[in-house]
């Protein structure tokens, strides 16, 4: 059996494989737990991810219950507290900017963006929604998670649990729960030189 996602009506102007179009990110989570496997299996596709030197300096702190679950939640700003204390998992995201030596990380948090992605994708793929989070208080995560501020660089969180309908979400959320489109690609790829305007060559 075919299983349509209602929600997802994104279409692609070439090939790609489908998993990079499947996911998106609902606010919308179903009040079901995530198991030690799925979490592991999370983390594990998270640190494959390449990174400058192979430094690996993504962190990732994460809560699903229980009295640590409220210490997370605190973090959220207003917006973002309508929906994700309902995942079933709460992740906080850092990125090392400091090398053992004093120097810094240049890419610190280019790197830990592709190990986000490898989480997303890994979490499509299991059947879970993501949605990372800009809105969070940046400087209290670093208590809430017990992670030092001079070496690392607090970056966003990322709400994980099975995708909900439009049921599990306040009325005003509803209508946004759709999987969002993208700017064409002749505005993000260039040939030879940017030339400020859309490109016939991508
Ligand atoms: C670093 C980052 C910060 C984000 N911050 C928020 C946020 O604070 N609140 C929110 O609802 N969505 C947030 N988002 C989700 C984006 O709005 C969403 O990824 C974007 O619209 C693309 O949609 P898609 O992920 O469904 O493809 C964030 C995403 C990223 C990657």
């Amino acid at each position: 059996m075919v299983v349509r996602d209602l929600k997802n009506t994104r279409r692609t102007g070439a090939s790609i494989e489908p998993m990079f179009t499947e996911r998106w990110s609902s606010k919308s989570f179903a009040e079901v737990p995530i198991t030690a496997d799925q979490i592991a299996s999370l983390f594990e596709a998270a640190h494959w991810a390449p990174s400058a030197g192979n430094r690996q300096p993504w962190l990732f702190v994460y809560s699903t219950n229980g009295p640590d679950r409220e210490r997370f939640n605190s973090v959220l700003n207003e917006d973002n507290s309508r929906w994700a204390p309902k995942a079933a998992m709460l992740v906080l995201v850092f990125a090392r900017t400091v090398r053992d030596n004093g120097g810094k990380i240049r890419t610190a948090q280019f790197d830990t963006g592709a190990a986000w992605m490898s989480l997303a994708l890994q979490a499509n793929r299991m059947g879970l929604n993501t949605r990372a989070m800009g809105g969070i208080d940046l400087d209290a995560a670093y208590d809430v998670a017990g992670v030092p501020r001079d070496t690392f660089e607090s970056v966003c969180a990322i709400a994980v649990g099975t995708r909900g309908t439009d049921d599990n979400l306040e009325s005003t959320l509803a209508g946004e729960n759709l999987a969002n489109n993208r700017k064409p690609v002749n505005e993000i790829a260039f040939q030879g030189a940017y030339t400020g305007r859309p490109n016939n060559s991508s």
